[in-house]
């Protein structure tokens, strides 16, 4: 059984897993920079505006993460469910929200428009608690 769940934690759907968790938490960290600085009274847009951007090409490839067969399964310790390969289609509609609020949010650092740039950040914020709420496991 250990033996067994060693192979299983090497499976290639066990790595693809641990690779999504690393790629949110770079994603989160994105998120958190725009944050913060849209918090100061004179945000850094030289900060912001690479950390957008980051998010948005992340957001883009979002869906990769997300292979079939590296859901619990694999054996990795994941919050996916498993809903999110039974029902695709909805789980493509909420990336492609969080794609569209994204880029809305790198338009506005692009320009340097600090009020569209703090109503995407809230578009953004609502696309990633809309996606945990239905798709993962723990809705933090
Ligand atoms: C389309 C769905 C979807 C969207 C949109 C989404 N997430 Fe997630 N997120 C998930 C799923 C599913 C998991 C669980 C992944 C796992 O445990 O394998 C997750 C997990 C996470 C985790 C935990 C990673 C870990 O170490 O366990 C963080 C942090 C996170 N997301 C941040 C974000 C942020 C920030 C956004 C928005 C900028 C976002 N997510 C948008 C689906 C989404």
């Amino acid at each position: 059984m250990i033996a067994f769940g060693l192979a299983m934690a090497q499976s290639p759907g066990a790595q693809a897993a641990r690779a999504r968790k690393a790629n949110f938490n770079t994603l989160l960290g994105a998120y958190k920079v725009v944050g913060d600085e849209l918090k100061r009274s004179d945000p850094d847009l030289a900060a912001i505006r690479p950390a957008a951007a980051r998010m948005d090409q992340m957001a883009r490839q979002l869906p990769s993460w997300f292979p079939p067969g590296s859901g619990e399964e694999s054996g990795a310790d994941t919050k996916a469910k498993p809903l999110i390969w039974t029902d695709p289609s909805g789980f493509r509609r909420k990336a492609s929200d969080l794609q569209s609020a994204v880029s809305q949010l790198d338009a506005a650092a692009q320009k340097g428009d600090l009020q569209r740039l703090r109503a995407a950040q809230r578009t953004v914020s609502t696309a990633c608690n809309a996606c945990h709420e239905v798709y993962e496991e723990r809705f933090w």
